[in-house]
């Protein structure tokens, strides 16, 4: 079949070179990603054939649901970096930080600095889907305060702001930047997370993006991101993730 026509570009041509994805759950068991080291293997492979080779991964850092500290972090990722080199997959950089939640435990880790960043003072925070923290802005306020930067993963996602835009606005000049997941333009969280994703994007507001997989079916979705509408969108951004170079 002649391409002229073609309307969507194939996964492996969406990254460009050196593109960092500085969000998933690639580590085995310890958070709701990774199950094991053959699914971290797996994951890691495919994002490889998709153009991906370079990855700061984020488990979650979770209240007592996730309660992942950077030493545990880091013995995971002793283990992948040691399974990576087994398989000859050393051409991978594959490093670790974390996702945090804005909740009582972050607010402990914040005053011991004990924290892992993306890159040097950036690090990336959530909130609950359900409702932002009653002191979401003086959380912001002193993780600066303590000399990090706030990255405000998937901020599509919170559905309490889509009907007022305003209010990204001001997480904006408190000093967030966020980063934006792929699947959501895939439609993959309905379509009120898409619509929002598009309009932030448009806004001109995105400053990252990341996959945020947890798992294979979240790769499989991720195929469907290659459509000229997404792809003008995103090709500044996937840019933008370059400085994550390490
Ligand atoms: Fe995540």
């Amino acid at each position: 079949m002649l391409n002229l026509f073609k309307k969507e570009t194939p996964i492996t041509e969406v990254f460009p070179m050196d593109f960092v994805d500085i969000h998933s759950h690639l580590l085995p068991g310890i958070d709701d990603g990774s199950k094991s080291m053959e699914n971290t293997i797996e994951m890691i492979s495919t994002m490889d054939s998709y153009g991906i080779q370079n990855f700061i991964t984020t488990p979650h850092v979770l209240g007592n649901v996730w309660k992942n500290s950077s030493d545990t972090i880091l013995d995971k990722l002793d283990l992948v970096l040691e399974e990576l080199e087994k398989r000859d997959m050393s051409y991978i950089k594959f490093d670790a930080a974390a996702e945090y939640m804005l909740d009582e435990e972050f607010c402990e880790l914040l005053k011991s600095r004990d924290l892992l960043t993306l890159k040097e003072d950036s690090l990336l925070v959530e909130m609950s889907f359900l409702q932002a923290p009653v002191n979401l802005y003086e959380m912001l306020f002193d993780i600066q305060l303590a000399g990090y930067k706030p990255i405000m993963a998937h901020p599509e996602r919170y559905m309490f702001y889509h009907q007022d835009f305003e209010l990204y606005q001001k997480l904006k000049d408190a000093g967030c930047r966020f980063q934006l997941n792929l699947l959501s333009l895939t439609g993959h969280y309905g379509k009120s997370v898409q619509k929002a994703a598009e309009r932030l994007l448009k806004e001109g507001m995105i400053d990252f993006a990341g996959s945020d997989t947890h798992n294979m079916n979240h790769l499989n979705t991720l195929k469907k991101i290659g459509t000229k509408k997404n792809l003008k969108l995103l090709a500044p951004i996937l840019q933008n993730n370059l400085e994550f170079n390490r």
